[in-house]
């Protein structure tokens, strides 16, 4: 796995330890895709167990990198932690893959609610069921998750994902990211291009499933208002770094939040100088 040579020597930490540490921990981590394009610069971040924590910012900030790193899905994309350190439950992961991310429980939701378009919801959800090919040991009451959270995906189980609306899909994937019991999810702009009722019903199911289910969850989203009112924690950050954070309450107060991604100024002109990265905000 990681060959950081600044290992804590974590591998060896009993569970009882492992219980204490954060779920995640970044220490000044900068990172770089394809060995010259640096994308996040001295970020340092900590994510507590059962905490909802938001990672904000405009576009290109560096918030699916962030995501993508500790999920390892960075790594397929040509992404490094070429400074600083990753910490899952303790253990060193800097450059962890894939794999080795989704052994320990940490389910990615990536942006742009990517079902199976020509599978049924149900077939769908069953995919959730597979990990590396093999069908994973479940009963019934593992694949029940998804309708007590989302009971609305029952009655549309043999449409073609394809067909289903935003708000549908996005209930689809976070509930087959159910299915595998996550440890910790990652969100990638859940609310993108959904109707405000929607991001609420959803934002307020996500509460649910964090509380009842235990799950520590990292969302990353541009719906900074929605995303704080259910955030216990915040991470505001730009061009790369963590600008701001704070308790997710606090947060909300600070003028500069207010003016810029509350949207009470109604000027968002200072989206413009960030670098854009992304023509694909395609799922409205
Ligand atoms: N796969 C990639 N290869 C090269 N550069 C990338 C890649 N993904 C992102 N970047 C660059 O890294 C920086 C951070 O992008 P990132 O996608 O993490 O931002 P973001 O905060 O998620 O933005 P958005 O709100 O648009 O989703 C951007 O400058 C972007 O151009
Ligand atoms: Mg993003």
């Amino acid at each position: 796995m990681t060959t950081n040579q600044r290992s804590t020597g974590a591998d060896t930490v009993d569970a009882e330890t492992a219980a204490d540490q954060p779920v995640v921990e970044l220490d000044n981590v900068e990172i770089v895709y394809d060995r010259h394009f640096l994308a996040v610069q001295g970020v340092s971040m900590t994510v507590d167990e059962g905490d909802i924590v938001a990672l904000l910012g405009p576009n290109g900030a560096g918030k699916s990198t962030i995501l993508k790193m500790i999920s390892g899905i960075g790594r397929s994309e040509r992404g490094e932690v070429t400074r600083g350190s990753v910490h899952y439950r303790g253990e060193e992961t800097t450059n962890a893959g894939a794999t080795a991310m989704v052994d320990r429980d940490v389910t990615h939701i990536l942006e742009g609610r990517r079902v199976f378009e020509d599978l049924t919801v149900e077939e769908n959800l069953r995919c959730g069921l597979y990990r590396e090919g093999r069908r994973l040991q479940f009963d019934e009451s593992d694949y029940e998750i998804a309708f007590d959270y989302f009971p609305q995906l029952e009655e549309i189980l043999d449409l073609k994902a394809g067909y289903a609306s935003g708000g549908q899909q996005q209930m689809l994937v976070v509930a087959r990211a159910l299915i595998h019991r996550p440890d910790l999810l990652l969100l990638d702009e859940p609310s993108l291009g959904l109707a405000p009722k929607l991001v609420q019903d959803i934002f307020e199911t996500l509460v649910e499933i964090n509380r009842e289910e235990e799950i520590t969850m990292i969302v990353a989203d541009q719906n900074a208002k929605r995303t704080l009112e259910v955030a216990d924690y915040g991470y505001v950050m730009e061009n790369g770094q963590v600008e701001l954070h704070d308790p997710a309450d606090e947060l909300v107060e600070r003028e500069e939040i207010k003016e810029f991604y509350l949207g009470t100024s109604g000027d968002d002109s200072r989206y413009t100088d960030v670098r854009h990265y992304k023509i694909r905000k395609r799922w409205t």
